[in-house]
């Protein structure tokens, strides 16, 4: 739970490492949120995710990124492809649980910040038997991994990818209840955290259930057509106890570092 601040000035953010988009956002982020990350497919969702948490990592924090769909190879080779050094980072990849202790000690014994790739794909292969692995409840096991990091080490920041891959894998029963208790969990944590929302090409809704009221802020990705061009864009659809600008940006990868131009403005015409 977030504590009250005497002033606004007290309230601490965590950039979007976007450039123009965060002097939009009153500066970033307030710590502790839980943001869904919208976007359809290819809008660079998992990008802008592992933009935010390594240049946190650079600065000196434990980060999480949990992946349940894309394997940690493709996501790797993908963010090398575009530019960013695991080697400034302590990069701890944990894909089997029975190595889970060895990860947790990389971590404490790390002078630099921590990208952790947690590949849930990986472990659930390892756990051979087909009966316990089915019957898991992955979501425990998720839940379970965060707060060991958690007490054993630290962690500042968590992205999900993606909230879609976890309904396929849990088959809840009750989502919107299983949803309240996982947004409450994060709370309990107070962890920054990131839950990548896969949604339709027309935008339509935010998320599946009731994630969009659930959730501190909500960041929009989406690739737009005009004419035979098609632009990526970027808005904040809300973020509490920020004053942000909810004008639609062109959003793009140069030099690097991510962009957010041309606010409000058509920038094709
Ligand atoms: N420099 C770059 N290197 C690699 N990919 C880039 C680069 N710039 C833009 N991209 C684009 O990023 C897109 C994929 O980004 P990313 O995987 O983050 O998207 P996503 O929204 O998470 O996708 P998915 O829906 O598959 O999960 C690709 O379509 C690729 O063309
Ligand atoms: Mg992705």
């Amino acid at each position: 739970m977030p504590s009250i601040v005497r002033n606004k000035d007290e309230i601490k953010r965590i950039k979007t490492y976007i450039k123009g988009f965060d002097e939009n956002l009153q500066g970033g982020i307030p710590e502790g949120h839980i943001v869904l990350m919208a976007g359809s497919a290819g809008t660079m969702k998992s990008s802008v995710c592992f933009n935010i948490l390594y240049n946190e990592a650079l600065q000196g924090k434990t980060c999480l990124y949990l992946t349940l769909e894309q394997s940690y190879p493709s996501l790797i080779n993908h963010c090398i492809n575009m530019g960013y050094d695991f080697t400034k980072v302590n990069t701890v990849i944990m894909r089997d649980l029975g190595n889970f202790h060895n990860d947790l000690a990389k971590l404490k014994a790390s002078q630099k910040g921590n990208l952790i790739m947690v590949d849930v794909g990986c472990i659930r292969k390892e756990v051979k038997d087909v009966k316990v692995s089915e019957n898991r409840s992955w979501l425990n096991v998720i839940k379970n991994i965060v707060k060991k990091i958690k007490a054993e080490s630290k962690l500042d920041l968590f992205v999900l990818d993606s909230l879609s891959a976890l309904y396929v894998l849990s088959r809840f029963e009750t989502p919107r209840i299983e949803l309240f208790y996982i947004f409450e969990f994060l709370r309990d944590m107070n962890v920054t955290s990131f839950l990548i929302s896969e949604i339709p090409i027309d935008g339509s809704r935010y998320a599946e259930y009731d994630e969009d009221f659930l959730s501190d802020g909500i960041i929009h990705l989406r690739l737009t057509p005009f004419r035979r061009n098609i632009v990526r864009e970027v808005s904040v659809v809300k973020m509490r106890t920020t004053a942000c600008n909810n004008d639609v940006f062109s959003l793009e990868f140069k030099n690097g570092q991510f962009v957010a131009m041309y606010g409000g403005q058509n920038p094709l015409l």
